[in-house]
């Protein structure tokens, strides 16, 4: 297979292509500044790649899976509120995704899958604690795109999952998160695997249980 991730130098990108290439898959690896970890994967890396702009990518093609993944978190209260944040992860967590969709979808073909890396901090319903404005917001306005994207998507015989990695161990969480990369991408890879037509739209926690809107 052929799998395309984006956010693809460090965090849960950078793992989603280590075990792509342990499983023996082809990986394209995007991302705006390669790292030395990425370097030592046997991936073709393209630098360069910043979601709010992306360059063209018609070399990109035959995609199997695309996995995208770049995201930014910044923590607005109340009483700190700051539309400037909240603007730029709405460019980058939510439109950001659309707009690598748009710069890839030449390489889709039926039978492709996509896997959208959303957040648990995007379902409403679980919002049992405020704050977060931009975050949240922006990965539930993902989540709308991304089931619209499912709909859209199914007569051309490409499904689209929306995940919540759980709280991992990154760069975005300090390294505080409470699971490595490595657990969470085992469990995404799998839910990629099984992912197909009559389940797509479905917003998943790397566990695999169903994460409610
Ligand atoms: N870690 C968690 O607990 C957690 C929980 C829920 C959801 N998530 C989601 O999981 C995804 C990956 O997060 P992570 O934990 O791996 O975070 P991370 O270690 O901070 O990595 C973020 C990745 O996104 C890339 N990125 C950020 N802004 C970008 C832009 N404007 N254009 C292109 N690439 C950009 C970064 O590239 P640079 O190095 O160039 O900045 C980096 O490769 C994100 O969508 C995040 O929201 C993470």
């Amino acid at each position: 297979m052929h799998i395309v991730v984006n956010g693809a130098n460090r965090g849960i990108g950078l793992e989603f292509c280590r075990q792509a290439r342990q499983r023996g898959h082809r990986v394209t690896a995007l991302c705006r500044n390669s790292s030395e970890e990425l370097e030592t994967l046997q991936v073709d890396v393209v630098e360069g790649v910043e979601v709010t702009s992306p360059p063209p990518l018609e070399q990109v093609r035959e995609i199997d899976w695309l996995i995208l993944n770049a995201g930014i978190w910044a923590d607005e209260s109340l009483e700190n509120f700051n539309f400037e944040t909240l603007k730029e992860q709405f460019e980058v967590n939510s439109l950001g995704p659309m707009r690598m969709f748009f710069a890839l979808c030449h390489g889709l073909h039926r039978g492709s899958k996509i896997g959208i890396i959303s957040s648990l901090m995007g379902s409403v319903a679980e919002n049992s604690s405020g704050g977060r404005y931009g975050y949240r917001a922006s990965k539930a306005a993902l989540n709308c795109m991304g089931v619209s994207l499912a709909h859209d998507l199914k007569s051309e015989g490409i499904p689209v999952a929306l995940f919540h990695p759980g709280y991992v161990a990154t760069d975005m969480t300090s390294f505080k998160g409470t699971i490595s990369p490595k657990e969470s991408v085992e469990g995404l890879f799998s839910l990629m695997e099984k992912l197909e037509l009559e389940s797509s739209g479905t917003f998943w926690n790397y566990r695999g249980e169903v994460v409610p809107w």
